[in-house]
């Protein structure tokens, strides 16, 4: 047997780009520090073959003759996991699923197999053996003849295994263990993974099986492996949040068809993970009456308006410089609020620690945020409690003023729906969309800076 000759070549881990020798700074994408080293055969070309889509080879033809029925969706069984696809699975795509490790991923996928027993799945683990996912399985409480349990990690047996079924689903745990006979390199390799998505996307086009990929995460929370990964894949859906505590946040991160930024909400139970269909019940307080440093914003996340309590810690500064720390929200808006506090509102908190919370282990990125946050911090330095069925909905900008956000009417409602008594907009806020609403019995109190609305919450 003729020896396969190999070479070795760097793999940028950001990009995939590849080059003959080391560098410290990838050409490609500019980043430093990603190359790393892999042996890849000789003597025949990078086996990543084009892909072709369904239809690929034809000639051209004019877009009015193209069939634009829509997509055939499968639907999941799982309210949240069909809702941030966009309406479910589409036949033939191939849906990466990143997160840490411990978060639920593999929870997740054979999950959905069990809960759905019309669907022929074919479940290839790399990760546990056949056993353990038995285990999971009676942990989720389903045993399901209709799903198929394969351990394997070798793709070509993968792929004609899959091609003999014919599964109507197909599950592969995880993209890291899995490594083709055409690549020298090791499982988890960027060559390796790049072959992987190659050959199951290739196998999902031209079958139109559905693939859901499962792809762990590095430490900078970029889903392992280079970016072109989720250049080839349909779908990025990635778990968020902080896997000690019990609700799994999942959000779409790229969408070919449908939105992005959707956001579902999982509990972990003891029984697999439960669909939190409606988010502001797990992220708003439970107490009754105010407690000081505690604030609720009526936010919006992807297309779903819901409410978060924000929480913030004012003390003294024990040392020279104040710390300033913030979970769930980006560090500079915090210090850029606090100035504007400082500036605007006559605040001293420039001797002040301030620690900021959001609940939940939730990222907040939307700005309406900033109102709350302004008011959880100074209701912690005054001490004051900011009634319970409070809730807020405004940008802070830099001379003070509050500006209206996208949507509040939205807001506005989903705040009254949870018994809400009060929400402060900005005085430039438009509400036309309330229009023959049910707001019945919330008061919206219109501010337009930072001075007057401290007369108006703090009064007295
Ligand atoms: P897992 O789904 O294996 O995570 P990943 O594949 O992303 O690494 O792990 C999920 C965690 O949840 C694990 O620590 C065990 C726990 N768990 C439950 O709390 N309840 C359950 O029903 C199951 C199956 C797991
Ligand atoms: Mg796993």
């Amino acid at each position: 047997m003729a020896t396969v000759k190999t070479k070795t070549v760097w793999f940028c881990k950001e990009c995939g780009n590849e080059s003959p020798k080391w560098m410290g700074r990838c050409p490609a994408c500019g980043e430093w520090n990603t190359m790393v080293e892999e042996r890849v055969a000789t003597g025949k070309k990078s086996p990543v073959a084009a892909v072709s889509v369904p239809g690929a080879g034809h000639k051209p033809m004019p877009l009015s003759d193209i069939d634009s029925s829509v997509e055939n969706r499968i639907s999941l069984n799982n309210g949240e996991v069909d809702r941030i696809l966009g309406g479910g699975l589409v036949e033939g795509s191939l849906v990466l699923v990143g997160g840490e490790p411990g978060i639920g991923k593999s929870t997740l996928s054979l999950q959905i197999p069990l809960h759905c027993s019309n669907l022929k799945t074919l479940y290839v683990t790399g990760e546990e053996s056949a056993k353990q996912v038995k285990l999971r399985a009676a942990r989720i409480g389903g045993d399901d003849a209709n799903c198929m349990i394969y351990s394997e990690t070798l793709m070509e047996n993968i792929i004609a295994e899959a091609r003999e079924m014919m599964p109507d689903l197909m599950i592969v745990d995880s993209v890291q263990t899995m490594y083709s006979q055409a690549v020298e390199s090791s499982p988890g390799s960027v060559s390796q993974i790049k072959e992987t998505a190659a050959m199951l996307l290739r196998f999902a086009k031209e079958t139109g099986v559905p693939v859901i990929l499962i792809g762990h995460i590095t430490k900078e929370g970029s889903i392992a492996g280079p970016k072109v990964l989720e250049h080839i894949v349909d779908v990025v859906l990635q778990f968020e949040g902080d896997n000690r505590g019990t609700y799994r946040l999942l959000r779409s991160i790229k969408n070919r068809f449908g939105s992005t930024s959707e956001l579902a909400v999982f509990e972990m139970t003891g029984k697999g993970l439960r669909e939190v269909s409606n988010p502001s019940e797990m992220l708003i307080p439970m107490h009754e009456e105010g407690l000081s440093g505690v604030a609720v914003s009526a936010m919006l996340d992807g297309t779903r308006p819901f409410l978060i309590e924000v929480q913030a810690l004012v003390s003294s500064a024990a040392y020279g410089t104040p710390q300033r720390s913030a979970t769930g929200f980006e560090v500079r808006r915090l210090n850029m609020l606090l100035a504007v506090l400082e500036k605007r509102a006559g605040f001293k908190l420039g001797v002040k620690d301030v620690f900021l919370n959001m609940a939940g282990g939730l990222k907040v990125s939307d700005p309406a945020c900033d109102l709350a946050v302004i008011c959880a911090v100074l209701s912690s330095n005054f001490d004051f409690a900011i009634p319970a069925d409070t809730c807020f909905a405004g940008e802070v900008g830099l001379s003070g003023e509050i500006r209206p956000v996208a949507q509040t009417d939205r807001r506005v409602i989903e705040a009254a729906r949870l018994g809400f008594k009060r929400i402060f907009v900005s005085g430039f806020s438009s509400l036309e969309g309330l229009g023959g609403q049910d707001i019945n019995g919330i008061e919206v109190v219109k501010v337009s800076d930072v001075p007057s609305l401290c007369r108006t919450l703090f009064k007295g």
